[in-house]
């Protein structure tokens, strides 16, 4: 496996377990503000979206027959989806005492990017091969 792939599957299950301990704090606490949207965001760009992200490097290129089509590309995602979600986090919890929605935004434009990231090169790897039979 490339070193994307692990630490996209390491973080992966990092933020699972966070998530799901936020969960119980809302079992507890009711769906309350911020606590909501990051245990939604930890579990759905976090640990399932890192985790299609890790099982995605590693074998689309395989079922494809090519090498993936930047090795840096996929590190700037790996950088960025992190930056941009700790930082929504951030975003979340300045909202919550009161202050504006610009780190909110600014690092979600940071997700959005690495996800582009992510598309481009899926889209440029992504290719018919042959069939075993
Ligand atoms: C131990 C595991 C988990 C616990 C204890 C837990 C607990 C909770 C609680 C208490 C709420 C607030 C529900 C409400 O009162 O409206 C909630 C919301 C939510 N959870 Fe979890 N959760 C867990 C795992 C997950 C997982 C694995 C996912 C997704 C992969 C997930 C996705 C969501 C979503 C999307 C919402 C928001 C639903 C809405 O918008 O109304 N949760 N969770
Ligand atoms: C760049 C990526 C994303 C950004 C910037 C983003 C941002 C947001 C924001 C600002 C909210 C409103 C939170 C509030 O009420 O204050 C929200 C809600 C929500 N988002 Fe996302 N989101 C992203 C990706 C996703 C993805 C990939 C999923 C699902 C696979 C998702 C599922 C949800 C859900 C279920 C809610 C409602 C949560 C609730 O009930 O409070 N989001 N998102």
């Amino acid at each position: 496996m490339s070193k994307v792939t692990v630490w996209f599957l390491k973080c992966a299950m990092i933020y699972f377990v966070l998530a799901i301990l936020m969960g119980l704090h809302l079992v507890v606490s009711g769906p309350q503000y911020p606590y909501m949207q990051i245990h939604v965001h930890f579990n759905l760009l976090g640990w399932m979206s890192m985790m299609i992200y890790g099982v995605g490097y590693h074998i689309l290129p395989r079922f494809s027959g090519t090498p993936l089509w930047s090795e840096r590309l996929s590190l700037w995602h790996l950088w960025l989806s992190n930056i941009g979600l700790v930082g929504m986090t951030i975003g979340w919890l300045v909202m919550a005492r009161g202050g504006g929605h610009m780190v909110l935004l600014l690092f979600s434009v940071v997700e959005v990017v690495s996800i582009v990231f992510f598309v481009v090169n899926m889209f440029k790897t992504i290719r018919p091969a042959p069939a075993f039979r």
